[in-house]
């Protein structure tokens, strides 16, 4: 017998949400129901030929079987910098501003224990990816919740920022393109940002796991670009999303140089690297499949256009996404994310994620991902359409 079951801090955290939908979704599989799964954001579209390939090719050689360095093998790091270059215009230094991850999420969740104290404040959006809640409660940190408003175009509002800040908050997390909201985010916002991070001696945290998810002609900035960027800020990416390659865990830190050395501190004491050949392969990616990223995007941007108009033909007002690939749409009057979510599974066998989910200033909105086959989702509006809402 143990004396006791987990640690308080696993106690503390709130059910992972993807766990517990995936939970949700078996049970309805289990009862017969032919479910359409909108919930988690997995891209269902092949990763470019050259990766898969590079990584046949060198998973056959002898000398790659070994443990990796902990920073990754120098060729990757070099290739991402090359391509944040080509992509931002910004200049990294591969040994000190740059950090390959087992994901982006590793690098998130890890960051926390390389940079806030127990008791330490982190301001985290609301509505926000669970992780950064997870990732401060597991550190001993207490978590400040900002509000993302519609009326704000889903960025964060200063003065609020202002309000919550005391001389314990360490840290601060944006995510823009933002997931779940689908918001951009522009130079000003992020100049502002950079400047109260740096007088309030905050660590500013940008996650871009979704940089080339961005539809109608624009691209997404990076923290990095601003004047204070490298000063105040560290930026996590992935290769998850913008290649399709979610289950091949390779993700990167980048920018303040402090931050990226105490993260390294923390892996190097946890993982040993990344597998030599995901490492050859991801190079692969940086260098070579700009245009497979591009042909990522719009095979989303055609979902979106198609899947938002037919939502909004059949009564329900959704506005177009401008960039990720999720739709984050108000639910109908009379219903609560979680029952609007239980209604869909329900009556539609469409499962999507409730706003709650992701905090309190999600309530009234559900997300659904447009990671699933054009004709599953084609065959989700036809199942929208027959089910009996008043949208109005
Ligand atoms: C906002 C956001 N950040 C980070 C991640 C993690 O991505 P990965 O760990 O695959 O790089 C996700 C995954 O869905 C996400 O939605």
């Amino acid at each position: 017998m143990t004396k006791q079951i987990a640690a308080r801090r696993i106690q503390q955290l709130p059910p992972y949400l993807f766990a517990r939908i995936d939970e949700i979704k078996r049970s309805a599989v289990e009862a017969g129901v032919d479910v359409i799964d909108l919930g988690v954001g997995d891209p269902d579209l092949r990763p470019p030929e050259a990766v898969i390939e590079s990584l046949i090719e060198s998973v056959r050689k002898d000398d790659v079987h070994h443990y990796s360095s902990y920073s990754g093998i120098s060729e990757l790091r070099e290739a991402f910098a090359g391509w944040f270059k080509r992509r931002f215009q910004v200049s990294l230094d591969p040994d000190s501003e740059i950090l390959p991850l087992l994901g982006s999420k590793e690098g998130i969740g890890h960051i926390f224990l390389a940079q806030v104290n127990p008791g330490d404040e982190v301001l985290v959006p609301d509505p926000g990816y669970p992780v950064y809640t997870a990732g401060a409660v597991m550190a001993g940190a207490v978590p400040l919740f900002f509000a993302l408003r519609e009326e704000n175009n889903f960025l964060p509002d200063l003065e609020e920022l202002e309000r919550l800040t005391s001389p314990r908050t360490k840290m601060m997390w944006l995510n823009y393109p933002s997931n779940p909201t689908t918001a951009l985010a522009n130079v000003d916002v992020f100049e502002d940002i950079a400047q109260f991070a740096r007088e309030k001696e905050i660590l500013l945290c940008h996650d871009m796991a979704y940089s080339e998810i961005v539809y109608d002609g624009k691209k997404a900035i990076s923290f990095l670009e601003t004047s204070q960027g490298k000063e105040v800020g560290i930026e996590f990416h992935s290769l998850s999303k913008s290649f399709s390659m979610c289950g091949w865990r390779i993700g990167f830190a980048v920018g303040n140089k402090e931050a990226i050395s105490s993260l390294a501190k923390v892996k190097t004491n946890l993982d040993s690297g990344i597998f030599i050949p995901l490492q050859m392969a991801a190079i692969s990616a940086l260098i070579e499949c700009d245009a497979d990223s591009k042909r990522i995007c719009s095979a989303f941007d055609s979902r979106r256009t198609m899947f938002v108009r037919s939502l909004n033909e059949a009564g329900w007002n959704v506005p177009l996404p401008p960039s990720t690939f999720y739709v984050w749409a108000h639910v109908p009057p009379g219903y609560d994310s979680m029952e609007f979510s239980t209604y869909l599974l329900k009556e539609a066998g469409i499962v999507c994620t409730p706003g709650v989910g992701f905090g309190n200033h999600g309530e009234g909105f559900v997300r659904m991902s447009l990671t699933a086959p054009d004709k599953r989702l084609v065959e989700a509006i036809e199942r929208l359409k027959d089910v009996n809402i008043d949208w109005s």
